[in-house]
């Protein structure tokens, strides 16, 4: 049933509030007094010790899922201190790449039964490795065959692109960074405030989706174009992977994710007066540097589009010639709970402009179960 809405992709955009609400339900516990508060996965709490103990954590996944375990990789390594390492679930087969026994491998999968990954999974637990699985679906291939997992608890989601999934896994892996960090007295001011954070997620999102008809100003602008680049770097260089994949996917536009680290080593050859460019530029310690990026960029005339924290404005921007996009600032390694919104409501109204099929994108399925 879509409601009050046209589409399913454009529904389960809406409801992210709702979706990553129901994500942390029952999660989020009081701790003594109260003013601790404590993160609580009941499927992984007889696990954290053989975690927090493991050599390495590899996060493993395809598409969407596996840029979700992007953005949650630096908090991982900020809070546990185990090396986290990323395998796209394919290539490590290809590869056959190493995975041992002191291992913690993580099965991120809305679906639960992408054949990549599951193919994946069978190999981890063929190595010895403990085997931990987020997925969406209860009872699926992949939480059966873990040894343990969290549901993501988003709810079915129908839109072929993933939206609401894609930031209720984040917030699950930012609760599990959470849940294998407790132990640590260092990080607890840390701990606290990523948990205050969680707390105010919904309400952000909720901000950020007043953005929708701005979103569809600028998809009006964009429309016509064949491709779109998208800059990031640390916490939202997943955001700009993802951005790109959704306007990819169902708008059918060239658009390629850019780690903005990585511009000279060969992407600015591409910056000229006519190729939009998305940059990602919220508040986080790689701020100044994005900075940088954008006076770059902007002395090349490239064709701008920032987004950054609410009041940035004016800091961000080098001329009358850029187009801004202020969200909502939340906690660094929440921020691409929040900028993944703008874009998906980018690809969205794309999409509906260029006459495409929202819902169900050509030769796509939403469940890909064939390698
Ligand atoms: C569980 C219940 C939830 C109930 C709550 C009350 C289920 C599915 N969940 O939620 O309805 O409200 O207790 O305390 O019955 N697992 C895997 N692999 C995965 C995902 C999960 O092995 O990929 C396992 C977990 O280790 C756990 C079980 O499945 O043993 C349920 O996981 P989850 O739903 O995340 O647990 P709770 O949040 O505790
Ligand atoms: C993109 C998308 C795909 C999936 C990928 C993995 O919007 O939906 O990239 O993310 O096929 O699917 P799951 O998460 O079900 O394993």
């Amino acid at each position: 049933n879509k409601g009050k809405y046209e589409h399913y992709m454009q529904k389960e955009i809406h409801e992210q509030p709702e979706s990553l609400t129901t994500t942390m339900r029952g999660r989020l516990i009081c701790g003594g007094s109260c003013k601790s508060q404590t993160v609580l996965l009941g499927g992984l709490k007889d696990h954290l010790k053989t975690i927090r103990r493991s050599r390495r954590i590899v996060f493993i996944g395809c598409g969407t899922s596996y840029n979700a375990a992007l953005a949650a990789r630096p908090i991982l390594e900020e809070l546990s201190g185990v090396p986290v390492t990323m395998e796209i679930a394919s290539d490590l087969l290809d590869r056959q790449g190493p995975i041992y026994r002191e291992d913690t491998t993580v099965f991120v999968s809305q679906s639960g039964e992408t054949a990549d990954t599951l193919r994946a999974l069978e190999y981890a637990l063929e190595n010895g490795a403990l085997c931990v699985g987020i997925t969406n679906t209860v009872g699926s291939a992949i939480a059966r065959h873990t040894h343990c997992g969290v549901h993501i608890n988003a709810g079915c989601e129908i839109g072929v692109a993933s939206t609401k999934a894609y930031t209720s896994q984040i917030v699950v892996m930012a609760m599990l960074a959470l849940a294998i960090g407790a132990d640590t007295i260092s990080n607890q001011a840390r701990r606290e405030a990523i948990i205050d954070g969680l707390f105010d997620l919904p309400s952000k999102v909720r901000e950020a989706l007043k953005l929708d008809q701005e979103m569809k100003e600028l998809a009006k602008l964009l429309m016509n174009e064949q491709s779109l680049l998208v800059f990031g770097r640390g916490y939202n260089y997943a955001t700009a992977l993802e951005g790109a994949l959704k306007v990819k996917e169902v708008a059918l536009m060239h658009s390629e994710g850019i780690l903005a680290g990585e511009m000279k080593h060969g992407p600015l050859a591409l910056v000229d007066e006519t190729l939009p460019i998305f940059v990602i530029a919220t508040h986080d310690a790689c701020f100044s540097k994005q900075q940088s990026v954008i006076h770059q960029l902007h002395a090349r005339k490239g064709r701008l589009i920032v987004m950054c924290s609410k009041g940035d404005a004016a800091s961000v921007c080098p001329g009358e010639s850029c187009r801004v996009i202020e969200v909502p600032h939340v906690e660094d390694c929440l921020q691409p709970v929040v900028n993944i919104v703008p874009l998906q409501l980018l690809a969205y109204h794309l999409t509906v402009l260029r006459g495409y099929n929202v819902d169900q994108p050509r030769n796509l399925a939403k469940s890909v179960t064939t390698e």
